[in-house]
């Protein structure tokens, strides 16, 4: 089995590399910046997990080996340029971010063909400054959802399936499910990750407006807009070929919001910690997607208008 190579110091990140420390998975990170780089993961249960010093840049790995990318998606196209002179040997990509737009910048960078994972996890974790350094902490036990966009149609319906196509891929799912499991391979990562932004597209943009926790945004005086975000997000997907309808959409967006109700969405603390935040890859996405096939989208477009309107 290779190693787990890790881009980036951020809660994601850093969440995967504590857990591949715990469970013996091989690892290494290569942060950005070395000095925010967490030193330690803080589990629920009260125990900690000591990360290994951080690598300062990056070395060609070897075919067998899993570079994974939980970034940011406008961080994304610099931190894969980077490393693109050491991926001759192509070990496995994997793409673990918020919102939409990656696979596109991926596959302008290393190809159509090239070995290549998108995910989406439902882990929570935050990292937070303390008087020893940066640490992470985990706030919400989840799941990550795999899958292998570049594998040719019909997508391999199992995990055994595609082992049989690729068994590098399925390798790679493998050892990112022994360092932070459950890792579920999905046939369909698409619609998983359309799923997701239909999900991001309503929590995040009215927690960041409205500076409220998660469970409130189901509240009925944003009945309207949900519904109206909901409606043309389905127009939008469907337009492409996915299979939604709105209200089963809408239904699934509160549950998440119940869920996950006492925490603040990473749009509202991109906000509140005055970071860019995620909108070009959420409500932006559905405008542009919306945009290619001529469907008017006016609630969608607002909200990247007001996110983008607030001072960061
Ligand atoms: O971006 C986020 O914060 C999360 O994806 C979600 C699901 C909205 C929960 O907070």
């Amino acid at each position: 089995m290779g190693k787990l190579n890790i881009v980036g110091g951020g809660a994601i990140g850093s969440l995967i590399a504590a857990s591949a420390q715990k469970n013996g998975v091989p690892y290494d990170c290569y942060p950005r910046d070395m000095k925010t780089m967490p030193s330690c993961a803080h589990w629920q249960n009260g125990q900690t997990t000591a990360l290994k010093p951080a690598k300062p840049s990056p070395i060609v790995l070897p075919k067998s080996d899993v570079l994974i990318f939980p970034l940011k998606v406008y961080q994304l196209k610099a931190a894969l340029m980077q490393w693109l002179p050491y991926l001759t040997q192509q070990p496995t990509v994997v793409l673990l971010h918020n919102g939409m737009g990656g696979l596109e910048v991926a596959r302008d960078l290393l190809g159509g063909d090239y070995p290549l994972l998108l995910a989406t996890t439902s882990h929570g974790a935050l990292k937070v400054s303390t008087s020893n350094g940066f640490h992470v902490k985990y706030t919400g036990v989840g799941a990550t959802q795999i899958g292998a966009p570049n594998v040719n149609k019909p997508s391999p319906q199992t995990l055994t399936d595609l082992s049989q196509i690729v068994p590098q891929l399925a390798s790679a799912i493998a050892t990112l499910d022994n360092a932070l499991p459950p890792v579920q391979y999905q046939s369909n990562i698409l619609k998983a990750l359309w799923t997701k932004l239909s999900v991001n597209a309503v929590i995040n943009p009215l927690t960041a407006l409205h500076n409220i926790q998660n469970k409130h945004i189901a509240k009925p005086e944003f009945e309207q807009s949900r519904i109206a975000i909901c409606d043309e997000f389905t127009q939008v997907a469907n337009a492409y070929g996915l299979d939604f309808d709105a209200l089963s959409v809408h239904e699934n967006v509160l549950s998440v919001a119940k869920a996950t109700g006492e925490n603040y969405s990473s749009m509202h603390q991109d906000v509140a910690h005055g970071r860019q935040t995620e909108i070009d890859a959420i409500n932006g996405y559905i405008v542009d997607m919306a945009t290619k096939k001529g469907i008017p989208v006016p609630e969608n477009t607002l909200l990247v208008e007001r996110v983008k309107a607030l001072k960061l």
